[in-house]
């Protein structure tokens, strides 16, 4: 028997309905912002990640399902959208015929983490990346955007963390310093934090082991002026329409951000971020296009539908169609297509069964009214609407059953 790879997993039943549900929040809020899908491939070149993820990322070093295809070609499943679509908008050019647009993908990441809860190798992001935007009004504009989506989609406790990582001006005081004050203690470093400390001394302040030992007393970013405007602005923005805590460790794990940065958290668990962003106005530019800024985010599907409270999907009335002999097929078989033609969720048809097996199998997919046709009904062209709740049945004409069942709902 072949099994399922550990650390994958089947999603089916409400678990799929309720990510439907939080991508059809998100497609609306979409809608409302004017922002237009990409839909990119989920495999790249390797090299595209190790250029843009960053090299000194966890990411990278060891999380890519990278593999060489028959061609020869050192590939990898995407383990984020960023590169893709930056790639996409530069192959496709973007960057020169429109240089201002604003993208949302949604869709599948991989990577090979240890599997724990909150944690998958394969898992649903739903981002956004906004081009050629450099105000802070693009950063706010996608935080409140995020907002937006979450609380359409209903998850009510979490909190809102940003920083500003300042830009190539400077941040490498910030990382000089940071190195300084950390390598006092570095034998105390963890394996990964010593690495880290060549690499890349700010993913120290993110670290479980690390981060607590040095985020209080570390050195903190100095902006320069524009870095220190922009923030400001970003701040006065999201003003009174969305709580937010300035948080000076917040990091981020992957390498290409500048200026603002900022997550979403809910729950106390270690993987707690359901969202997470922020600018990353050198990328385009280090991956061969213009110097063009950009600001996006992505939203976990799976911690984000973990962190709703309410775990019931939106019930939607249920209709099951029901034939009583081989003579009445070809009516309920046309009522049943009637009915979805007018929108109202239907099923049935399982007209090789007898009448018993049909309406056992109403209550299985807990239909609200079963709609009956038999030799009666055939004669008389009605219809007997059964509630599946109550028992009560009627009868009704067959032209009216549509609008009758509109009612019901
Ligand atoms: P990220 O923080 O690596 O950012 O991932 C975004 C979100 O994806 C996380 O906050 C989390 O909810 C979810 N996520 C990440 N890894 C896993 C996993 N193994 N299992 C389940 N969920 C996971 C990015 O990916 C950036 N591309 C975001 C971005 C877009 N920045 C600018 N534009």
């Amino acid at each position: 028997m072949s099994k399922l790879v550990r650390g994958f997993k089947d999603i089916f039943g409400e678990d799929a309905q309720i990510l439907s549900e939080l991508e059809n929040s998100a497609r609306k809020i979409f809608k409302l912002y004017g922002i237009k899908e990409l839909r990119i491939p989920t495999v790249e070149l390797k090299e595209l990640f190790v250029k843009s993820t960053g090299d000194t990322t966890d990411i990278v070093q060891k999380e890519m399902y990278a593999f060489e295809d028959a061609g020869g070609r050192t590939l990898a499943l995407r383990p984020e959208g960023t590169p893709g679509v930056v790639r996409a908008y530069i192959e496709n050019n973007f960057a020169q015929a429109a240089p201002v647009q604003q993208f949302f993908y949604i869709g599948n990441m991989f990577r090979a983490e240890r599997p724990q809860a909150g944690r998958y190798r394969e898992f649903e992001q739903i981002g956004v990346e906004f081009m050629g935007n450099s105000s802070p009004a693009a950063d706010a504009a996608a935080i409140l955007l995020l907002k937006d989506i979450v609380k359409d989609f209903g998850v009510k406790n979490y909190k809102v963390k940003i920083n500003s990582l300042g830009c190539a001006q400077c941040r490498p005081a910030y990382k000089r310093a940071l190195i300084e004050y950390i390598s006092i203690g570095k034998e105390t470093l963890c394996e990964k934090c010593k690495e880290r400390l060549k690499r890349n001394p700010l993913r120290i302040l993110d670290c479980k082991i690390d981060g607590p030992k040095f985020a209080e007393n570390a050195p903190k970013q100095k902006l320069c002026p524009a870095c220190v405007e922009h923030f400001e602005e970003v701040k006065t923005l999201l003003k009174n329409k969305i709580d937010f805590e300035e948080d000076a460790n917040l990091v981020r794990g992957l390498d290409y951000y500048t200026r603002t940065v900022f997550e979403f958290q809910a729950g106390a668990n270690a993987q707690n971020a359901i969202a997470g962003g922020g600018r990353y106005d050198g990328l385009i530019k280090s991956m061969g296009g213009p110097d063009i800024a950009a600001v996006g985010w992505a939203l976990g599907a799976e911690r984000t539908v973990g962190a709703r409270a309410e775990k019931e999907i939106k019930k939607e009335l249920k209709v099951y169609v029901v034939s009583m002999s081989k003579k009445c097929n070809e009516t309920a078989f046309n009522i049943l297509q009637n009915l979805r033609a007018a929108n109202i969720t239907a099923e049935g048809g399982l007209f090789d069964k007898n009448i018993k097996t049909q309406m056992k199998q109403a209550d299985k997919i807990g239909a609200d009214y079963a709609v009956i046709i038999g030799e009666d009904e055939l004669a008389s062209n009605s219809a007997a609407l059964k509630n599946l709740k109550t028992g009560e049945q009627n009868s009704y004409p067959q032209a009216e059953l549509t609008e009758v069942l509109k009612k019901l709902i």
